[in-house]
């Protein structure tokens, strides 16, 4: 982190904090890793600890670039060191500017090898004096401030060649020398250790020295023209060899190489360098002088690393000649031997220090790709595990909105269904509250009109007014037990008592109408006596239900017994009948309150049965059924002994029976009139109310033949068979309703002429809308008025009269009312008996027969559609016949009698005459005329 530049870190941050948290962590993670990777490649690209400044005077020559091999080598033992090197060819200005561009490098040493003393010493000293440790090398400066000096001893260097030269003159000769570069210390020094040591020999006489700068031509043509004029010169003193190898140039090219004695300086090895030339005998001698590369290098590290160091470092110097030259080119080769063994260990260790470099940064390149991948995948499970949370949480989220959703579609198809019931149970309700209320109504509405009521007639009406009112009564009581069961107000109050005698005396009260039924009814407990506690007035409810029930399904003769028995601590009861039983379904459902699927309501049955379950469940008791078609029932009965299930405010009832209203016998009302019918046609009654019924049937028979029948299913029987002229139905009717029936009677062509008229309860338009659909003629609405119902019913049948009227005087008419079954029924029947009027045989008979009915139908169906028999319809369609073709055609009679039926010509005539007062030619004639 500190590798990054300050502003960057925290401008960084600062934008991390305006993120999202998710889009935050990524930024971080990117952030962090590029931290990692920034500080990676700052090691990788500048990891020097030391920048080291070197200011060359030049590097042109072999002496110097010895001198910075020495250095490399050294330097290659500090891979931390920066090494700059400047080189200034030569130039002391250029030296100085050099330098200032080091000090601006802010190098942390200088070492600097001067060109001249003078001009370098001003910015060596500046340099040195803002506390750059300043490593001066070979050369001197004027000054002192330095930190240290590394370099051979130059007056010594003189000196030695000084000495060299009295040996080789022994005393006398000319000498010339040839100097350094002018100004530097090199020269001065090296010049005043020579005239030094020469000076001790007054016959040794310097003529000149020559400025050493080699580059100029002036140093050859002087010495070319100084050799020329003086050729008594006897020694050269070059103050390097390389001078020293140009004066031998000149000196062989003016013939006197080997009069002239040349010394030398530097002493290097290699071809051409000072030892080459003392072995060659070139040289007579050279001055090693050592470049001190190496030594320059080892200070200044010494001085960065505050170690101890030698501030003034005199390097040795040595004299080679012809007699140690061959040692020192035999260690020379060695040394370079070893030095290119070193170079090559050097080259080595550096193509290791690269390998492992390249390595170490491959490890810190797979370290860093780890580090992300790892970071990376960090995250990626960071998120996975936070989508997943956020995944399963949804998940959940939706099972339970699912499941909600479920359960509100359960609650409302609930509530739907329970609605649904509750609106087909409040109109079963109102259909069962209607007919009694027809049967007070009506008998109460006749005998208010009538002037006189004989006492027998008022009698029956009482009775049945009585006993639809009773009827009445029960049913708003088990409305009332119904609600407040609904409402959860429902209570026990029980007491204890004998429940034998109380059953018995509920049996007791049925017996008469067992009596007169001829039913066997018996109660047979399996003891005398038995103490329940139990809440009377609802045990007695439920026992007469269950023996109504009973009563209703079972037939004259049958048997109902009660019978009642302990077992495990309980008491059994068991009403048992043979009556009509019940379908597995109706089984299922007895004790369902409203509807069940299709299945019609019973309020009887269905209320009544109801409530004993509630008031059973009360007892903590339980009530079932079992029961089988055509074979008979039983319902029984559990309820618990002693008290101990019964809290102390269920046990503060009275062990009285309080009674229940049991059904008034039928058998009671006389159902018949004595008045003397006046019969007006067939009508058929149909309706499941026995009461109903029965009195339907005494009100309509004064004017009718009455059939009566209590199911549309055996109805429909009875229609086939007479084929009544008027169908009164109820519409709610177990099994096939008196809407399906209508369907039925309408959709016949056997029955689709004959009226029907439906009873419905009060404002069952749907009913209404529907019976019309299916084609009911009129409509009654219960509880009704007999009247009513009568003129309903003679209207029905003189609309009935105008259609024959209309259908016998233009049968095949097409217009007008009248239903299709109907017309397409007179179309098929005209048309047969046209196909067959040449035939004398066709008949009834023959007809009935085609037209897939019995003779009966027929004669039925045609009386109610053209009011006329079928006979008399044969006969009309052959009469039409013959005045058609006696219009028409000039046939004779008795073409005319044979075409239409007649046997011989005369019974023709006769016949024709009878129906139409005119004889067959008498018709002909007028016809024509007219
Ligand atoms: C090279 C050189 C050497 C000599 C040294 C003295 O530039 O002239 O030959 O020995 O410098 O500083």
């Amino acid at each position: 982190m500190n590798s990054l530049p300050a502003g960057f870190a925290s401008h960084s941050l600062t934008y991390l904090h305006k993120l999202a948290p998710e889009q935050r962590q990524l930024r971080y993670c990117l952030f962090v890793l590029l931290c990692v990777f920034m500080g990676g490649c700052r090691q990788t690209n500048s990891g020097k600890a030391y920048r080291i400044g070197f200011s060359q005077r030049t590097e042109a020559d072999t002496w110097r670039k010895t001198m910075r091999a020495g250095m490399n080598r050294e330097l290659s033992f500090y891979p931390d060191v920066d090494f700059i090197v400047k080189d200034a060819g030569g130039q002391s200005e250029r030296q100085a500017r050099q330098i200032q561009e080091l000090i601006d490098q802010k190098v942390d040493l200088l070492i600097v090898s001067p060109n001249a003393a003078r001009p370098i010493t001003p910015i060596v000293e500046k340099a040195y004096q803002q506390g750059i440790p300043v490593v001066i090398l070979d050369r001197r400066t004027d000054s002192d401030q330095y930190t240290a000096y590394v370099g051979a001893d130059n007056v010594d260097v003189g000196r030695t060649a000084g000495v060299y030269a009295n040996q080789l003159l022994q005393g006398t000769g000319n000498v010339v020398e040839i100097g350094e570069s002018p100004g530097s210390s090199a020269d001065i020094d090296r010049h005043r250790g020579f005239m030094e040591a020469i000076g001790v020999h007054p016959g040794i006489r310097l003529i000149t020295k020559l400025e050493g700068d080699w580059d100029k031509r002036s140093f050859a043509d002087r010495l070319t023209s100084l050799l020329t004029a003086k050729p008594t010169i006897q020694l050269i003193f070059a103050q390097n060899d390389r001078t020293a190898l140009k004066a031998y140039k000149v000196c062989r090219g003016l013939g006197l190489e080997k009069q002239v004695k040349i010394i030398g300086v530097d002493g290097l090895p290699g071809q051409n360098e000072g030892i080459d030339l003392v072995d060659r005998g070139i040289l007579s001698a050279t001055v090693l002088y050592p470049t001190g590369g190496k030594e320059a290098i080892r200070t200044a590290m010494a001085i960065l690393k505050k170690q101890p160091f030698k501030r003034e470092n005199k390097l040795p110097i040595t004299l080679i000649d012809s007699a140690n030259v061959r040692i020192m080119k035999f260690q020379n080769e060695k040394v370079v031997e070893q030095q290119v063994d070193i170079e090559k260990q050097q080259r080595r260790i550096n193509d290791l220090n690269q390998i492992y470099s390249n390595q170490k940064n491959t490890l810190y390149f797979t370290l860093a790709s780890l580090l992300i991948v790892m970071l990376l995948g960090g995250w990626a499970l960071y998120l996975y595990r936070s989508k997943q949370i956020a995944y399963q949480t949804l998940e959940r989220q939706n099972q339970e909105i699912l499941d909600q959703k479920n359960q509100i579609e359960i609650v409302s198809a609930q509530a739907r269904l329970a609605t649904e019931e509750k609106l087909r149970f409040y109109s079963y309700i109102s259909h069962e509250f209607n007919t009694p209320l027809s049967l007070i109504l009506t008998p109460t509405e006749e005998l208010l009109q009538k002037k006189t009521v004989n006492p027998s007639e008022l009698k029956n009406n009482l009775l049945l007014i009585q006993k639809n009112a009773y009827r009445l009564l029960r049913l708003v009581d088990q409305m009332l037990d119904l609600r407040k069961t609904d409402a959860g107000k429902q209570r026990l109050h029980t007491a204890e008592q004998d429940l034998i005698a109380f059953i018995r005396d509920i049996v007791q009260d049925f017996l008469p109408k067992a009596k007169k039924r001829r039913i066997d009814l018996q109660f047979i407990p399996a003891q005398q006596t038995l103490p329940v506690w139990f809440d009377s007035e609802k045990l007695d409810k439920v026992i007469v239900n269950l023996l109504s029930n009973a009563f209703k399904y079972t037939p004259g003769g049958g048997l109902i017994h009660v019978r009642l028995s302990v077992i495990d601590e309980q008491v059994q009861i068991q009403v048992t009948d043979n009556g009509e039983g019940m379908t597995p379904d109706e089984q299922a459902h007895a004790f369902d309150l409203f509807f069940s699927g299709s299945r019609p309501f019973n309020l009887s049955k269905g209320l009544g049965l109801a409530l004993s379950m509630e008031f059973i469940q009360l007892h903590q008791g339980d009530i079932n059924v079992q029961s089988e078609k055509d074979k008979g029932t039983t319902f029984t009965i559990l309820l618990p002994l002693g008290n101990k299930h019964l809290s102390p405010s269920e046990m503060n009832g009275s062990p009285t029976r309080q009674q229940s209203l049991i059904d008034l016998d039928d058998d009671d009302i006389d159902a018949t009139d004595s008045k003397p019918a006046k019969q007006l046609g067939t009508l058929l009654v149909i309706e499941d109310n026995d009461d109903l019924r029965a009195f339907l049937s005494t009100r309509l028979s004064n004017e009718f033949e009455i059939i009566a029948e209590a199911s549309a299913e055996k109805g429909w029987e009875r229609i086939l068979d007479v084929i009544p002229d008027l169908i009164v139905s109820d519409v709610m009717l177990p099994g096939m309703t008196g809407l399906q029936l209508t369907q039925r009677v309408k959709a016949d062509l056997r029955t689709s002429h004959i009226p029907v008229i439906l009873l419905t309860a009060q404002g069952q338009m749907e009913q209404r809308i529907e019976g019309t659909r299916v084609g009911a003629d009129a409509y009654i609405t219960k509880p009704f008025n007999t009247q009513y119902l009568l003129e309903t019913i003679r209207t029905t049948l003189t609309n009935r009269e105008k259609w024959q009227r209309r259908y016998a005087s233009d049968f095949l008419s097409q217009s007008g009312g009248g239903n299709r079954q109907d017309k397409k029924f007179l179309n098929e029947l005209t048309a047969l008996i046209e196909q067959n009027l040449g035939d004398p045989a066709f008949g009834v008979e023959k007809l009935s027969r085609d037209m897939g009915l019995s003779r009966v139908q027929l004669y039925r169906k045609v009386q109610a559609l053209l009011n006329m028999n079928v006979m008399d319809y044969l006969t009309d369609v052959r009469l039409k016949r013959a005045k058609h073709l006696l219009r028409e055609t000039t046939k004779p009679m008795a073409e005319i009698a044979d075409e239409t039926g007649f046997n011989s010509a005369a019974y023709f005539t006769t016949f024709f005459k009878q129906h139409t007062q005119k004889t067959p030619s008498d018709y002909r004639k007028s016809s024509v005329k007219a």
